[in-house]
């Protein structure tokens, strides 16, 4: 190890200094972070560690739960629980928050976490990850559900963790979007990646294009815009990249730009999106605003929506500045009348790969 390396912990001392709210926050990042390297372990073993496939359970959103899902759930309520700074927790695997008890009833924080998103991944062996949003708890009380529904800009710390080729860890805390590396030889996550910047123009899309006939005029548009590339407005070809596993998409724009997109669509009219709010939506968000992207559902930015339900759901559109408010603008045109072509049931019927 050659000096001058940043570790996790010396980064967030750094950045974490001053009043004792920031040192216990800067503490429960790094009990994060090691919750992280406890599954980034299981996922790495794959069947050799008896970890894959499905168990016979579903969580509250009625999807089949993984063992991994499970596992990863486990690993991060345990660290929560014997850390001592964390006064409740939700996370999707769980119907409700789950009230933590700290003996010395010292927990500033609520910890809000999808343990392994991508988790339809997991199987194939490919990318998934974890996701985490840190909320202020109240004091003096035992926190209720309307102290979790809070919107995304009061969040106090947002990140991720990635399972790939390399395990990587993506934080804020509100100053910057940063990332580490896992050197797994001595355990420590290392600065690799400080002040990220997601570039403001993209040629890259991400989104699930099977089910272009159940969204919205707005990214129907948008996304055929995209795919006509230089004969049409765009005036230059895009790509396209769906991996089915949003930390890992998000991860890519983070690195070299793009736009994600999960919309809405009316394929279950009885859900606003796909991903939910509290622990996908608006950490990720969190992340790639502080690293000069935008976060919205097309029609408002994510990080101001006031959450109802801890596992609602939204829209989202999220990646570099310049294509999401080229989305925005379009759903703003579409929802004043102004864009009658790409609301007519001609429009809707043509094919997203249609020559
Ligand atoms: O549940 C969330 C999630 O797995 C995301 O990680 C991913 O972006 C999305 O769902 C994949 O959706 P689909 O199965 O429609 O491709």
């Amino acid at each position: 190890m050659h000096q001058g390396r940043t570790t996790l912990s010396k980064f967030l001392i750094q950045q974490l200094k001053g009043a004792p709210e920031q040192s216990d926050l800067a503490a429960l990042l790094v009990d994060i972070a090691a919750a992280v390297k406890a599954i980034s372990a299981m996922t790495a073993k794959g069947e050799l560690g008896g970890v894959l496939g499905s168990l016979d359970s579903t969580n509250v959103q009625g999807e089949t739960q993984k063992k991994l899902d499970v596992m990863a759930d486990r690993a991060f309520i345990n660290t929560f629980s014997m850390g001592g700074l964390v006064a409740g927790l939700a996370s999707e695997e769980n119907d409700d928050p789950i009230e933590i008890d700290p003996q010395d009833g010292s927990g500033r924080f609520l910890a809000v976490f999808d343990p392994l998103d991508g988790s339809s991944n997991i199987d194939v062996n490919v990318s998934v990850g974890s996701i985490f949003s840190v909320l202020r708890a109240p004091e003096g009380r035992a926190p209720v559900m309307a102290d979790y529904l809070r919107p995304g800009s009061h969040q106090l710390a947002a990140g991720y963790a990635i399972y790939g080729p390399s395990t990587m860890f993506v934080l804020t805390v509100g100053k910057g979007t940063h990332g580490f590396t896992l050197d797994r030889e001595v355990g420590n996550f290392i600065l690799t990646h400080p002040h990220m910047q997601i570039p403001e123009d993209t040629s890259e899309f991400a989104i699930n294009a099977s089910n272009e006939r159940f969204w919205e005029p707005p990214v129907q548009r948008y996304v055929l815009e995209c795919k006509n590339g230089r004969t049409d407005v765009r005036e230059r070809d895009f790509n396209m990249r769906w991996i089915a596993s949003m930390v890992a998409d998000i991860h890519r724009i983070l690195m070299r730009g793009g736009v994600f997109m999960y919309p809405r669509d009316t394929k279950d009219p009885s859900k606003a999106g796909r991903l939910r709010l509290m622990y996908e939506a608006n950490p990720m968000s969190y992340v790639v605003e502080q690293a000069g992207g935008i976060g919205s559902t097309g029609r408002v930015r994510i990080l101001d929506i006031e959450p109802e339900q801890i596992h609602q759901r939204v829209p989202v559109i999220i990646g570099s500045r310049n294509e999401v408010e080229r989305l925005e603008r379009y759903h703003r045109d579409y929802d004043s009348g102004v864009d009658e072509k790409y609301s007519s049931p001609l429009f809707q019927e043509r094919s997203l790969f249609a020559s």
